[in-house]
């Protein structure tokens, strides 16, 4: 594996050339000097001293450079608390304490590639088609590679014939039976928000483009680290800030992506704004959200309230509608009147 070290400190290199050659490459690259071959996968591993300004401002540059890399990896010594939010905010995927961790991360991250990807490429066969193209497009970004939108478009037309043909509840039964966390979510919220865009008698090409927006609408989550994404319990406010940025990630993510389109990129980023303009990222309010992205909010706060996780049983569908009926500043009271049906549908 390629391991690009970023330093502000030369004689740092030779202890983790020896720590990491012969079985991966080290890539050197001194803060100040040319650089090194621009790649696009590989580990980047920074370590440079994050109180200095100075520093901080010269990495920034060197990391738009390598901003294709997914796994960022950073020495923050003794792991102080706002040097470690830094590092987060810089874009690190994980924080070591000493350089001498590396080597176990880096199998780390190795070890979890080459499981992604032969997961990706052998999916059991009675795997429904539509879950397993989620999982690859997942994979994908997770691991730096490009998103296909032909994988989002068949992952879509499958969950839409499914959930035309066997109604939402079973669905929702057989997602929360077989899929965790952040891809149990998405498969939830895009299977929801399709039955409530048939229910509300949307065309076929608008169910489309919902359905589109509800399968890539948390992609940038796909860029967060684990450990906070699946972290049990409550997260700590510099955690909160991270998972917060997921729709300007997803959005950053696809809004170059041909054949993408604004509804689409719309829902992805502003499924989290609220009417009474309280939501993030944008802050946006009233007029500003779109009705596409109305729905699509309905449908991603009651799958978050009826997804089961290890730690947490499903709320019950009626609990959980209650929850949306009281949200009346946030949600439009129209469309939470509309949903009652798809969310109490048996
Ligand atoms: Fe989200
Ligand atoms: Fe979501």
């Amino acid at each position: 594996m390629l391991v690009y070290f970023v330093t502000d400190e030369p004689t740092k290199l030779p202890a983790v050339r020896a720590m990491l050659e012969p079985q991966h490459a080290v890539l050197p690259w001194v803060l100040g000097s040319d650089g090194t071959d621009i790649r696009s996968h590989g580990v980047l591993m920074v370590d440079i001293d994050l109180r200095q300004m100075a520093r901080v401002d010269q990495l920034e540059f060197v990391l738009k450079d390598l901003a294709e890399i997914p796994e960022k990896l950073f020495v923050v010594h003794n792991l102080s608390r706002s040097m470690v939010a830094q590092a987060y905010a810089l874009g690190a995927t994980g924080v070591i304490s000493r350089p001498k961790e590396a080597a176990l991360k880096v199998a780390e991250i190795e070890q979890a590639e080459t499981a992604a990807e032969d997961s990706a490429a052998d999916q059991p066969a009675d795997m429904d088609e539509g879950v397993a193209v989620f999982a690859s497009m997942f994979s994908n970004v997770r691991n730096g590679r490009p998103l296909k939108l032909v994988d989002a478009q068949r992952a879509t037309s499958k969950i839409i014939t499914r959930v035309g043909q066997d109604g939402l509840s079973t669905w929702l039964d057989e997602v929360r039976r077989y899929h965790e966390g952040t891809f149990q979510h998405c498969l939830l919220v895009t299977g929801i928000a399709v039955a409530f865009g048939l229910d509300v008698g949307f065309s076929g090409g608008d169910v489309s483009r919902l359905g589109m927006a509800a399968t890539l609408h948390d992609i940038g989550k796909a860029r967060i680290p684990l450990e906070i994404l699946d972290k049990p319990g409550r997260l700590v406010p510099e955690e909160e800030e991270i998972i917060k940025r997921h729709p300007a990630i997803g959005y950053e993510l696809l809004k170059d992506v041909r054949g993408i389109s604004p509804e689409i990129l719309d829902g992805v980023r502003h499924h989290h704004e609220y009417l009474d303009g309280s939501g993030y990222p944008d802050g946006l309010s009233g007029s500003q959200i779109s009705d596409l992205v109305r729905l699509l909010t309905i449908s991603d706060i009651f799958a978050a309230l009826v997804e089961v996780r290890p730690y947490k049983p499903a709320m019950p569908r009626q609990d959980a509608y209650q929850i949306l009926c009281g949200m009346e500043d946030k949600l439009e009271g129209a469309l939470v009147k509309a949903f009652r049906k798809v969310a109490l549908a048996a």
